[in-house]
């Protein structure tokens, strides 16, 4: 007997998500296996990763368009809460794990499959934000974790994907494990591990460095309606249209970079460099509206709700009663 039926694998068209396609099949009896890719607005295309699962032994392979969603559902609360985990990290990594969660379980729900499957190892915070928030949104569910088990390295997956007649394109290989989404990007490993090393300028891709930076400055005015951000300079902009004109404007003088060393979840210190431009200008212009219209208790008290609200955020209890309750609070 197998592990599960029919599985909804979340899929990014990487060396371990691909692997896990026949890894799921041969090694946990799973007999379908329909892979979902999320647009989170990552800048990958996402057609060639479509048909990738299927020529890797998907039998169905969806994309969720699912940026939009991202920000005005996620995002945007987030920046309400001013929720920055350890007084520093906006969470745009943490922000995508309950998402994706929640369009890999509708995807199990609407395909009859009895499980849900996620490629990450045992190490991160992921794995944990992934298995929390499906099993709020539906405990039925199965959740496999294929790469939590079979320690494989890297070459030994890709090997293993070889024997099922996979192949994978000659990459440069990057020693830094990247994830990245319209709200930013989080870099780590390889060199990083050393506190001592300096990252290199070459790790950057949404901001630029101080030599090349603009030598005039640019004005942002950012109109808020609720505690959301809804206009650029006085022009009204749809969620997503707005984060990514002030990426590019706040990227491009070199404001938006964290290097910390952060207290995972699962108890581990991790060196992380981060990239969220426009996040950390919208959370800083929120703070600084609400010290103009919260009274001086409410200001206060809200300190302390939005820190946990942070480590709810990072510890993946999105979905979590106390979580819902502080955004009543927030609202
Ligand atoms: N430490 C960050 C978080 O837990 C990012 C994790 C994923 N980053 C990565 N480079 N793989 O939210």
């Amino acid at each position: 007997m197998g592990r599960a039926e029919k599985v909804v694998l979340a899929y990014s068209g990487g060396v371990d998500t691909t692997v896990c396609i026949p890894y799921l099949m041969n090694e946990f009896g799973v007999k379908e296996v329909i892979t979902l890719a999320a647009d989170l607005g990552q800048g990958d295309e996402l057609e060639p990763i479509r048909k990738k699962a299927l020529a890797s032994g998907a039998k169905e392979s969806l994309v969720a368009d699912a940026t939009e969603d991202f920000v005005v559902n996620y995002a945007f609360p987030s920046i309400k809460a001013n929720a920055l985990y350890e007084n520093r990290y906006p969470l745009s990594t943490a922000l995508a794990r309950p998402l994706i969660a929640k369009l890999l379980v509708d995807a199990a729900e609407k395909y009859g499959a009895d499980a849900v499957a996620h490629g990450c190892t045992g190490k991160g915070n992921d794995q944990v934000r992934f298995d929390v928030s499906i099993a709020a949104l539906n405990p039925n569910l199965k959740v496999l974790a294929p790469a939590r088990e079979w320690g494989m390295s890297r070459p030994e997956a890709m090997a293993y994907g070889e024997k099922y007649g996979l192949s994978f394109p000659v990459k440069k290989s990057s020693p830094y494990s990247i994830d990245r989404n319209l709200l930013g990007r989080s870099i780590e490993a390889g060199p990083l591990e050393d506190p001592w090393n300096e990252p290199l300028e070459e790790i950057y891709v949404m901001t630029k460095g101080i030599a090349e930076t603009p030598d005039k400055p640019d004005y942002v005015e950012i109109g808020f309606e609720k505690g959301i951000p809804v206009a650029l300079n006085g022009e009204a902009l749809g969620p997503v249209e707005l984060i990514t004109q002030l990426n590019d404007v706040v990227g491009k003088h070199g404001f938006g970079r964290l290097d910390m060393l952060e207290n995972r979840l699962v108890g581990i210190k991790s060196r992380e460099i981060y990239e969220t431009p426009a996040l950390l200008v919208l959370i800083t212009a929120h703070r600084d509206l609400e010290s103009l219209t919260l009274t001086a208790d409410v200001t206060h008290y809200k300190r302390g709700i939005e820190q946990t609200y942070s480590e709810m955020d990072y510890n993946g209890l999105w979905y979590s009663p106390l979580k819902q309750a502080l955004d009543a609070f927030i609202d």
